[in-house]
């Protein structure tokens, strides 16, 4: 089923044709380099001098592979709403390269930036503060089609909101309704359908279902999921909860102090991490198993995350680091697979010393 009868790749603009072919599954449709946003901290009232600046995102680099759904975690503060934002192109990047589909984005401005922006689209955390509340469900979905009227040509509009809401799982008779009159999940339902409205190719999900009830969070979890089957939907999936992570994720990213510091399919990442940090994500997550539990050999992180603004030299996790050596303040760990790692071990880690636990060198 496609949204509204047309093909997610329906091109009307020259722009838009640039971007229109077809990416294979399991190709990359993104592809993030050496991606750096700084946010530069000032001083003085008239005079505003830069006296340094907070590395939010500090030289990310991996790929989005077509149709795929890739975890990013981490904790608060690392750099993932940052990361999201610029590339979306809501905030435009310091450095570095964002290719969709093999054309560079990240530097575009007017009809090229808005045909992209209509292919990648995003989900926010909050259902009860991203929907105007002076609005009705139906203006809130269709409001993107003012910006791109050729998805929906004015006549259009009601039926494909209609549409919408009845992909999302809610009534079509309610698209008069206000925000305030629908639940939690139902909002959500909402902000997703708005994030459809445009056919898009990519969807990023910024903690899409924090700030809803557990009961509620897995019903919007296999929405997503059955969407990303209907309409051949590449997911970019932010959260801090790992075991959802884990659930809607074919691969993760984990991310430390605006760096990406280990990235790996599900598996490798949740039975076979090699990065300290990452290791420590992973033994705090609730085990449900009391057997289990009281085996497991918790790592307990001490010091504060140091600040984005004046990050430690060489590794940036060494100040937490209970495997820190010498050489972690001199060389920083290029994001990369080490030749000593064998089996499920074997993927990208940024960490001198990457190994699993109970293989630890
Ligand atoms: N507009 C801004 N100006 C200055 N600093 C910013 C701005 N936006 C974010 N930051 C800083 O950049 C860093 C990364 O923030 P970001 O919101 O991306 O983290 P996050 O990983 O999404 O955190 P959370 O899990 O809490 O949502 C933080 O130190 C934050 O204070
Ligand atoms: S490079 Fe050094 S400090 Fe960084 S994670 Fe590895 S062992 Fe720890
Ligand atoms: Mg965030």
């Amino acid at each position: 089923m496609t949204v509204n009868g047309a093909t997610p790749l329906g091109a009307t603009t020259p722009e838009e044709a640039a971007f229109a072919q077809d990416v294979p599954r399991g190709e990359p449709i993104l592809e993030v380099r050496d991606l750096l946003k700084h946010f530069p901290l000032t001083k003085g009232v008239l005079f505003k001098k830069q006296v340094g600046a907070v590395k939010a995102v500090d030289g990310v680099s991996f790929d989005l592979m077509q149709g795929e759904t890739l975890g990013i975690v981490g904790e608060s503060g690392c750099g993932k709403s940052t990361l999201a934002k610029v590339l979306m192109n809501l905030e435009p990047a310091t450095a570095g390269s964002v290719k969709y589909k093999g054309e560079e984005i990240s530097h575009l401005s007017g009809a090229a930036l808005k045909a992209v922006r209509r292919n990648i689209q995003m989900v926010f955390q909050d259902p009860y503060t991203s929907l105007n509340p002076r609005m009705t469900v139906g203006d809130i979905i269709g409001e993107p089609y003012e910006i791109h009227p050729e998805v929906a040509p004015k006549g259009d509009r009601r039926k494909a909101v209609q549409d919408l809401l009845d992909v999302v799982g809610l009534n079509p008779e309610y698209i008069n309704r206000y925000p305030h009159q629908f639940s939690g999940g139902q909002r959500q339902r909402i902000g997703i359908a708005r994030g459809l409205a445009l056919k898009p190719e990519i969807i990023i999900c910024d903690e899409p279902v924090s700030a809803l009830d557990v009961s509620v969070q897995a019903q919007v979890i296999n929405l997503l999921e059955q969407l990303q089957g209907e309409f051949n939907l590449s997911y970019m999936f932010i959260a801090h909860d790992l075991s959802i992570v884990r659930h809607i994720s074919d691969r993760v990213g984990v991310m430390y102090l605006g760096r990406m510091v280990e990235i790996g399919t599900d598996l490798e990442i949740y039975e076979h991490a090699t990065h300290p940090y990452t290791q420590a994500l992973l033994s705090a997550v609730p085990v449900p198993d009391p057997a289990a539990r009281e085996h497991r050999d918790r790592i307990v992180l001490t010091g504060d995350v140091p600040s984005p603004a004046n990050p430690p030299s060489g590794c940036r996790f060494r100040t937490r680091c209970w495997k820190a050596q010498e050489k972690c303040a001199k060389e920083d760990p290029a994001l990369t697979v080490r030749d000593w790692l064998d089996g499920r071990a074997r993927h990208d880690s940024a960490c001198h010393f990457a190994g699993e636990r109970e293989n630890l060198i």
